[in-house]
């Protein structure tokens, strides 16, 4: 399975913030937010990622964060030229998928899930179909929202409804098997000019292959696209960090803890960060390992 990251848009929620600085590279506490989505697919095992955003920031991308090799991986970068629609990724992505499965995720998405590192690996065997992830919300008319029979089947799916008929949003990572790429091409642009992935995900709905998953509660899912949601996203992870000692969304550990990364990689990768309270923790994660 191959990781896609959604990287593009031009953030005017978070204007003036977004107009000289890409979303996805401001900060979320201690890091750049990009770190965050990419720890969500490295928590798949995923070591093959395609990163698409647009040519203002390409470069801005390639700088942070290279050709992957540091971290026991292989990024690649791939131009959106305007930001017409999420399904727009899969058709930018069809050269780096070469018919394989994949697993998207939008750039400003941040999943704090014990389980979900698991049960996204065991997508891994899966043979066919979408894979879609909800997660309860209050005010689900900001999302994508799933309804569900008393028997948990799914009913409708419906973008950004005025009268949503759950609190459950369809959250920012998807997973596809090698028909989304045609599936997206057969799209055509909603009213507000996009190719959506709702609409990709009611074909699969429509053809009965379109499994959602619930995030187990007491998961947390944070999209960061507006200041609140930002800076909200900032607190949790700082309140996590300095009262568990720990941190969340670190490319340096997952990379490790994958057994993507060796200790002695690690120990490299936390010595050029040194100077930081970060490359300090890294550093005695690689000692204590
Ligand atoms: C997009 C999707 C929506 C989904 C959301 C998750 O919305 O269209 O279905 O619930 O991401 O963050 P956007 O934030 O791009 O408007």
């Amino acid at each position: 399975m191959k990781g896609i990251i959604l990287a593009g848009g031009t953030g005017s929620r978070l204007y003036p913030l977004t107009l000289a600085v890409n979303k996805q590279l401001l900060p979320v506490y201690d890091k750049p937010m990009i770190y965050y989505p990419i720890c969500t697919l490295f928590s798949a095992g995923i070591t093959e990622i395609l990163i698409i955003a647009g040519s203002r920031e390409l470069e801005l991308y390639q700088k942070l964060l290279g050709t992957g090799a540091q971290w026991g991986v292989h990024f690649s970068y791939a131009l959106q030229e305007r930001p017409d629609g999420i399904a727009q990724a899969l058709i930018i992505a069809e050269a780096f998928l070469h018919a394989e499965h994949c697993l998207l995720i939008l750039g400003d998405n941040l999943f704090f899930s014990a389980g979900l590192g698991a049960m996204l690996h065991s997508l891994k065997t899966k043979e066919q179909g979408a894979t879609i992830f909800a997660c309860r919300v209050t005010d689900a008319r900001r999302y994508g929202v799933v309804e569900f029979n008393a028997a948990g089947k799914v009913l409708s799916l419906e973008e950004k409804p005025l009268q949503p008929k759950s609190q459950y949003a369809v959250t920012g990572l998807y997973q596809y098997d090698e028909q989304a790429v045609e599936l997206a091409k057969s799209l055509k642009p909603s009213a507000r000019g996009e190719l959506e992935i709702t609409d990709l995900n009611n074909l699969y709905l429509k053809a009965g292959r379109l499994e959602v998953k619930q995030l187990e509660r007491g998961s947390a899912w944070m999209d960061a696209g507006t200041p609140e949601a930002l800076l909200d996203a900032s607190d949790y992870v700082r309140i996590v960090e300095s009262r568990q000692g720990i941190k969340i969304g670190s490319p340096e550990e997952t990379a490790f803890k994958q057994g993507f990364i060796s200790r002695e990689q690690l120990l490299l990768l936390a010595k050029k960060l040194s100077h930081s309270e970060y490359g300090r923790y890294l550093t005695e994660l690689a000692e204590d390992a």
